[in-house]
């Protein structure tokens, strides 16, 4: 049997209960990482470490506040010695345009996606260093490239996550500390799923925008749970600052030809 790549492994994966975050946490699992998931609900948690018999374990904290991140990142070191890999994966879609967004709404897209990347990088980035190094994984998107309709704020903050990326990789690349991040096209998840729900055809709507990407499908999960894998490993470790587009062809460009 091949040797698991992330045997020993001690990883944070934010926004793990479900989604793209529960699919990369499964998939690290699998390859022997203990993994650490993050988020607000206390009964979705408990219901991943149920459903992995008890693989990956469920932190409650709400990663837009500086507090209980702080908290989180320090319990999971003092109880495991160290933190090898961070996945900010945590989001919010905010589906308006600009006249219509609230500073409240503004304020809470970028604090839940973006200042949630720094604080988390914040916290666990002087134990990577101490520790000789670690990878720092976020999930952005190709929201971060290009606008859409009536998603100002949502991509203001994905485009805020690709900067924040090199900036970390700059910084401390020469204390072993890799940061890169994953831009996924449209994913099928509850957070694609409300936003097709909202529009006046749902089902015209999913059509569609499958239709949009060159493969003639949406991604799942686990497509972006194996581009993280792939940063999480030692293959990819003279990678550094970079953003991967896993997005089956849709910003390729326009495909009705
Ligand atoms: N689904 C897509 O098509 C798509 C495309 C590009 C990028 N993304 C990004 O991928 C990431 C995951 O999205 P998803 O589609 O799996 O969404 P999702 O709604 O299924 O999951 C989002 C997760 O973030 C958690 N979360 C939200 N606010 C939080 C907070 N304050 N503290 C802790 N956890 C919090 C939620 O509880 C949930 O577990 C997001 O950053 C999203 O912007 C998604």
């Amino acid at each position: 049997m091949n040797e698991l790549k992330l045997k020993n492994k001690i990883a944070i994966v934010t926004g793990g209960t479900k989604g793209i975050g529960k699919a990369i946490a499964t998939k690290f699992a699998y390859e022997g990482a203990s993994v650490f998931i993050v988020g607000r609900n206390k009964q979705a948690g408990e219901k991943v470490v149920k459903e992995t018999q008890g693989q990956i374990s469920f932190i409650q904290a709400d990663v837009s506040k500086p507090d209980e991140v702080k908290k989180l990142v320090d319990q999971t070191v003092q109880q495991t010695g160290r933190l090898d890999i961070l996945v900010n994966n945590a989001g919010v879609q905010h589906e308006q345009n600009i006249e219509h967004t609230s500073p409240e709404d503004w304020d809470k897209v970028m604090n839940v996606n973006l200042k949630s990347v720094f604080l988390c990088s914040k916290y666990a980035i002087p134990h990577m260093r101490h520790q000789g190094g670690g990878k720092i994984i976020n999930t952005a998107s190709i929201d971060g490239y290009w606008a859409e309709p009536n998603l100002g704020a949502y991509c203001t903050s994905k485009g805020g996550v690709l900067s924040l990326t090199k900036s970390i990789a700059l910084d401390f690349a020469r204390d072993g500390v890799l940061c890169n991040c994953i831009c996924p096209g449209y994913i099928e998840t509850e957070m694609t799923e409300s936003y097709m729900n909202a529009q006046s055809d749902p089902e015209h709507a999913r059509n569609q925008l499958a239709n949009r990407h060159p493969v003639q499908r949406m991604g799942k999960p686990e497509d972006i749970a194996e581009a993280a894998f792939w940063l999480a490993i030692q293959e990819s470790n003279f990678v550094t600052g970079q953003s991967i587009t896993v997005d089956g062809g849709l910003t390729l460009g326009n495909i009705d030809f």
